[in-house]
């Protein structure tokens, strides 16, 4: 298949395209490298350095590409950011994701797979682990731009027929994440410190929880989604609550790191006890994660550890 991947220059992009090339696929990346990193391309696509907010620019790589599958991982991905400039978080989020959802009607896709998130759309949930049915109520700019764009797909699918499916995120984690990234950052930031032997700080008692997953199981389910879960909307999670403390603890047997936690403020804004539950993903899209914490945990170490001895000193 001929597939799009906007943000594959990002973080999580970067897997899905290696996945997809891997898989045999033809991949275009569109990306305005604003966090993306050159690093991280994968040769086997060809890449646009394009922003979503520019129009004629995105209309021009998609009616040249003529992609079947486009997905859209490019985005301000950042909660703070969001608060502190909700306008920016909507004019990428929403009004560059309509830049591609247009184009992507006029040229002939197929299906778009949306990367929404799991962990910015509850608020406190009511339960542990939440279905994609919970209500949502979100607490950030990030998360409301990011459901209103579930919205317009939509509207898209029902008025020009173009299939969707959404993947809602937990917090991911894995190579080539930086600390900039919001959701999932505690294990980059952690291990990086912890491997240059710098004092860690946790926010609040550390007792909070998250629901973390290795970005390898994020590619998996990008790939099941190309056949799979039209007009669905899935968690793309572990299912399994794990404490700030219990990386900390794990994160320090495996880097050898010896010094305790300062503690800062608790972050506002912060949910404190979340999971996402996944059997819906399992259902319909036969996926599931394989890459348990430990397992991810030590790969992603490795990876750090890896890029502190090819720092110059
Ligand atoms: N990291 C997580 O735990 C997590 C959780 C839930 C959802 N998500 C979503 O996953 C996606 C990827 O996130 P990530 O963590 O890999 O972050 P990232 O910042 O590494 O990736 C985002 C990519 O989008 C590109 N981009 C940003 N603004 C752009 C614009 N205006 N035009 C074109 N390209 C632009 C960036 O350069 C970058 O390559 C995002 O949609 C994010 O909201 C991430």
């Amino acid at each position: 298949m001929r597939i799009l991947v906007t943000g594959g220059a990002g973080f999580i992009g970067s897997h899905v395209v290696d996945a997809y090339v891997a898989a045999g696929h033809e991949v275009a990346v569109l990306d305005n490298f604003s966090t993306g990193n050159e690093a991280n391309l994968n040769p086997a696509a060809e890449t646009h350095r394009v922003d979503l907010r520019d129009q004629p620019g995105v209309e021009r790589v998609i009616a040249g590409f003529r992609p079947e599958i486009v997905n859209h991982h490019a985005a301000q991905s950042e909660v703070p950011k969001s608060v502190a400039d909700p306008g920016y978080d909507a004019h990428v989020n929403i009004v560059g994701g309509l830049n591609v959802l247009k184009s992507s009607t006029d040229n002939g896709v197929k299906k778009v797979i949306f990367i929404s998130t799991g962990g910015a759309l509850y608020g406190e949930p009511d339960v542990v682990p939440a279905g994609e049915d919970h209500p949502v109520r979100p607490l950030s700019p990030y998360g409301t731009s990011k459901f209103s764009f579930e919205q317009y797909l939509g509207t898209f699918k029902r008025t020009f027929g173009l299939e969707f499916t959404v993947l809602r995120y937990a917090n991911i984690y894995g190579p080539r994440q930086d600390f900039y990234a919001e959701e999932g950052r505690v294990v980059a930031i952690f291990a990086s410190r912890m491997l240059a032997r710098k004092p860690v700080t946790v926010d609040g008692d550390g007792e909070q929880s998250r629901d973390m997953l290795h970005v390898g199981d994020a590619a998996t389910a990008n790939l099941a989604a190309l056949e799979r879960g039209s007009g669905g909307i899935y968690h793309v999670s572990s299912g399994i609550p794990v404490t700030v403390n219990d990386l900390f603890r794990k994160l320090a047997l495996l880097t050898d790191y010896t010094s305790s936690p300062k503690h800062g403020p608790r972050r506002k804004g912060d949910v404190y006890r979340i999971a996402l539950d996944n059997s819906r993903a399992r259902r319909d899209l036969g996926w599931e994660p394989r890459v348990d914490l430990e397992e991810g945990l030590s790969l992603t170490v490795d990876y750090f550890r890896e890029q502190v001895s090819r720092a110059p000193a």
